[in-house]
């Protein structure tokens, strides 16, 4: 039946689309509908993910949304005509996502998220999902904070992620629940800077503007892109990230280790960009032997501080 269902799929994709052919090959075909390019770490997944497809000789087709959900939207209708085997989604937001994701369940094209969740009633409607505990890097980050201020009083910036996002709904949820339980600890301002370093930027100017340099007793990031934005605001306004201001993020790329062994960053919690490896072998074993794969496969997130920011930039450096 699946067998007809693809077939009838890809003679209509045929029709549709010039370039539908699947290949000649036995080769796995999967579509990814991914974000965009917004961070150091989404570019790093996308990289990994073509490397990781090549390893293990499947044609894997990218489309790059421009972190609108209408364009994922459309690229997973794509993928579907196109008769794909799976259909990987890095979800922009959260909400959305349930039409379409019942039309490919009714291709039987099996959706493996990765990085970011749904809010769906309907689990069925994907096979797996490849994340972080996005709460828990919150709670890593502010548990760092509450132990490096001690007690002392700290007002906090947060600067948080594409609004509507899982990631940055739950990595706010995690931070605040921690700094909930020290009394001397504040978040004073918390604004989104959509993941880039750009809008970070800005936005850190404003709340230096608004705040006053000298209130400010740690910035939390909820992306490394976004704390360095934070980190050249603060530097052009005269004042000290990483000596002044405690600096807290969350990714692990390059740059916030330079910054990090530069003394302009003090901490960040590991997200790693090899989300398609496991989601390719989840969907490998579940295609040829029907093996059902967990409902959430959960990445680590490891807290990283600057006694090891010098070794492990000049050994990320190069896999970025
Ligand atoms: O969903 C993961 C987040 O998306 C990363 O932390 C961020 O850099 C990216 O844009």
């Amino acid at each position: 039946m699946k067998t007809i269902l693809r077939a009838a799929a890809l003679l209509c994709a045929c029709f549709a689309f010039a370039s539908c052919e699947r290949t000649a090959d036995d080769r796995l075909v999967v579509g990814f509908a991914q974000i965009g390019s917004e961070s150091g770490w989404r570019a790093a997944e996308t990289r990994v993910a073509q490397e990781e497809a090549k390893t293990r000789g499947i044609d894997l087709r990218i489309s790059d949304a421009q972190q609108r959900q209408e364009n994922q939207i459309r690229a997973i209708r794509t993928y579907i005509s196109q008769g794909v085997d799976a259909i990987l989604l890095a979800p922009v937001v959260s909400t959305g996502w349930d039409s379409v994701l019942a039309e490919a369940k009714a291709a039987n094209i099996p959706v493996v998220l990765l990085d970011r969740r749904i809010e769906t009633a309907d689990q069925s409607l994907y096979l797996s999902a490849v994340a972080s505990d996005a709460v828990e890097e919150g709670r890593v980050a502010a548990r760092w904070l509450a132990k490096t201020v001690a007690d002392k009083p700290c007002n906090i910036i947060e600067l948080q992620g594409t609004v509507g996002a899982s990631v940055a709904n739950d990595r706010k949820a995690g931070f605040a629940e921690i700094v909930a339980q020290h009394p001397s600890m504040h978040i004073v301002r918390s604004q989104s800077g959509d993941f880039t370093r750009s809008r970070a930027k800005e936005v850190m100017e404003s709340m230096i503007r608004a705040e006053g340099g000298k209130g400010i007793c740690a910035v939390y990031a909820h992306n490394d892109d976004m704390m360095i934005g934070a980190i050249q605001a603060m530097t052009e306004a005269g004042l000290k990230p990483g000596t002044d201001i405690l600096t807290v993020s969350i990714d692990s790329v390059p740059d916030i280790f330079r910054a990090m062994a530069d003394k302009q960053a003090n901490a960040t919690v590991e997200l790693t960009p090899n989300m398609a490896g496991p989601a390719f072998d989840l969907l490998t074993a579940y295609l040829q032997k029907k093996a059902v794969p967990p409902k959430w496969v959960q990445t680590p997130s490891t807290l990283y501080l600057p006694d090891t920011a010098e070794a492990e930039y000049q050994a990320r450096k190069t896999r970025y």
